[in-house]
């Protein structure tokens, strides 16, 4: 029978007793974690939050406690009264805070009893995430996960304390809103009250943050949820929580940047003590792309792409010959010392190029008795040369080419370089990179729409030295955006906004929308543009994604307490769900679910 905790007051939690508690009576609660009965004591280790802690019940100590202790289990919750006292100089475990000392129980209360869990509760036990997850709220109390549960409270701690001594208001958004375009699907919400309409849940609070400068806010911030419904990946959840920052009279990208930093920084600080450089790098989009074929570059280790296009022009090789057109290229990188990679693994090479869209890769092995490639027929002695010197190779150095249009180039030997980054070791994975990227373009090319797309969304604002460009050449535009990147992660992104009613006009001009689709979509926004807007600009950091980066743990659903799997289901809850068709009644009275 479960007892009650009646006149017992908690002194203490389990992790924090030390020597300091020698002798004193204490009130301790928990979960036992461990025990072990030798005949004439017992031991209990009693776990929380905070630690474990060694409970010891003999008869000596008390003969009621130490009886009911026989019929403990593991994952009990008992709450305990003892005397701190030291441990026997066989027992003491200098690995624990609590290792010098256990308590000693002179009365114990059985408050809930457990059934054995589907799993040992410790990081040892080998079990599969589906399982896992379906008991959530087990798993949580491991220790591990605990500990990026409680990182992640740490940093919204230091994010409200910093954004609020910097002026920033917390301001909530709305959950029921209108779909905002950050490229991904909506979450539908139907309406029951107003009968074929939907909320979307908003993939961020973007346009509502724009309006509350429009309305005067000046400074706001929000730890707020997102959700998008998108393909799942290591770093990514359909439902995940963003920083989200917006300020007003700020021109000049280093106006948010400042601010941003200043953020990072503190968060370091606060969470896990590391002090930051007091500026962080910045590389131009362009740059990034062309040595490390990624506009998050992981720069903890070199490997970088370098361009041959002009050596290996006019070769007569198939391949090479569209490298002479507008938006193509031909590039390489240099594996040290791997001239003697087999065919398996260069062709383990080729599919990860193939997975970004190359045909395959071409490579050059310099050996020691010469060089080796299927290319020798096209290069002669003199681009060998070239190629040499560019790359600076080395005799055992191997290059790997990928020749294509400059967005797979520059994906697939990315995505090779990384790939090679981790596989061969060339990653210091203690330290942390940091670096802004800033002058992406405002537009990219949507190949499947055929029409241009914003890059990051359409209200970002085009550097004022570009704007000349804007209906003559949008693809050469560049916008005043900038991503910050952790050790090759996209830890969050922003953008100064347009301001101008006419610049915001012709932005969606220039992505092909209609005037029907402004109206339908943005009229509200458009609308606010007519009664004076602050020039603004903001940026939204990945919660999830800095607590995965500050608790070196590469899985999303570490350090989210209850996330969804790959197929965004919460296998726990079993949502997502049928629901009574009562309910669906209610939102569909006429049975039509949609008129095309
Ligand atoms: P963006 O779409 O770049 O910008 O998102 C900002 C940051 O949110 C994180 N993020 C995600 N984290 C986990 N799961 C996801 N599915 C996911 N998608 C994005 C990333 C990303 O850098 N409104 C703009 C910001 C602005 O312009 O102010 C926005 O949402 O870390």
């Amino acid at each position: 029978m479960a007892e009650f905790l009646t006149g017992m007051k908690r002194t203490k939690m389990c992790g924090l007793f030390s020597r300091e508690d020698e002798g004193l009576e204490v009130v301790s609660m928990g979960f036992v974690s461990k025990y072990r009965n030798l005949g004439s004591i017992i031991f209990v280790d009693l776990r929380d939050r905070t630690g474990i802690v060694q409970l010891a019940f003999s008869n000596d100590i008390d003969k009621g406690s130490f009886e009911k202790a026989q019929t403990v289990r593991n994952e009990y919750v008992l709450a305990i009264k003892g005397k701190v006292s030291k441990r026997a100089e066989n027992n003491v475990n200098l690995r624990m805070t609590t290792g010098e000392i256990e308590i000693l129980v002179s009365e114990l209360r059985i408050i809930s009893e457990a059934e054995t869990p589907p799993f040992n509760i410790t990081e040892e036990s080998n079990v599969n995430e589906a399982m896992r997850l379906k008991y959530r709220y087990l798993d949580l109390r491991r220790a591990s996960l605990q500990r990026l549960i409680i990182l992640r409270d740490k940093i919204t701690l230091a994010t409200h304390n910093y954004m609020s001594s910097k002026g920033f208001l917390n301001i909530e958004t709305p959950f029921l809103g209108k779909s905002t375009p950050e490229g991904a699907r909506d979450y539908l919400v139907p309406s029951r009250v107003n009968l074929d309409t939907f909320y979307a849940l908003p993939q961020s609070p973007q346009i509502y943050k724009q309006l509350l400068m429009i309305s005067g806010f000046d400074r706001y911030y929000q730890i707020a949820r997102c959700f998008r419904d998108e393909d799942l990946r290591a770093n990514r959840q359909p439902e995940f929580t963003q920083i989200d920052i917006e300020m007003s009279y700020v021109d000049d990208i280093s106006d948010v940047m400042d601010i941003a930093e200043g953020l990072i920084r503190n968060i370091f600080k606060e969470s896990i003590g590391l002090d930051l450089p007091p500026r962080f790098r910045r590389i131009e989009y362009k740059e990034a792309m062309e040595r490390f074929g990624s506009d998050k570059p992981d720069t903890r280790f070199s490997l970088e792409l370098i361009n041959i296009s002009e050596i290996l022009v006019n070769t007569g090789f198939g391949a090479f010959e569209d490298s002479q057109k507008e938006g193509y290229s031909i590039r390489a990188i240099n594996i040290n010392g791997a001239a003697d990679y087999t065919r398996k693994e260069i062709d383990k090479l080729s599919i990860v190029a193939r997975e970004y869209g190359a045909k395959g890769v071409f490579s050059v092995a310099f050996k020691k008795d010469g060089v080796s490639s299927s290319l020798l027929k096209y290069i002669d002695e003199e681009k060998l040369v070239r190629i040499k010197n560019k790359l600076k190779v080395n005799e055992g150095d191997l290059i790997i080419i990928i020749a294509d249009k400059n967005k797979i180039v520059f994906d697939s030997l990315g995505a090779i370089r990384l790939y090679l980054g981790k596989t061969l070791g060339l990653i210091d994975e203690k330290n942390y990179d940091i670096l802004w990227v800033t002058h992406f373009p405002l537009y990219e090319y949507d190949e499947k729409e055929n029409r241009l797309a914003a890059m990051h969304h359409p209200f970002t604002s085009p550097l004022n030295e570009d704007l000349i460009y804007l209906e003559s050449d949008p693809l050469r535009v560049r916008a005043k955006a900038y991503d910050l990147v952790i050790n090759g992660q996209e830890a969050g992104g922003g953008s100064i906004r347009i301001h101008s009613k006419e610049i915001q006009k012709k932005m969606f001009e220039i992505i092909g929308l209609s005037k029907e689709d402004i109206l339908h979509k943005f009229g509200f926004f458009v609308d606010a543009f007519r009664y004076g807007v602050p020039p603004h600009g903001g940026l939204a950091f990945g919660l999830d994604r800095l607590v995965m980066l500050l608790g070196k743990t590469e899985n999303i659903k570490d350090v989210i307490a209850f996330p969804k799997n790959q197929s965004a289901q919460c296998l726990m809850s079993d949502a997502p769900s049928t629901v009574d068709i009562k309910q669906l009644k209610e939102i569909f009275p006429n049975g039509k679910v949609f008129n095309e």
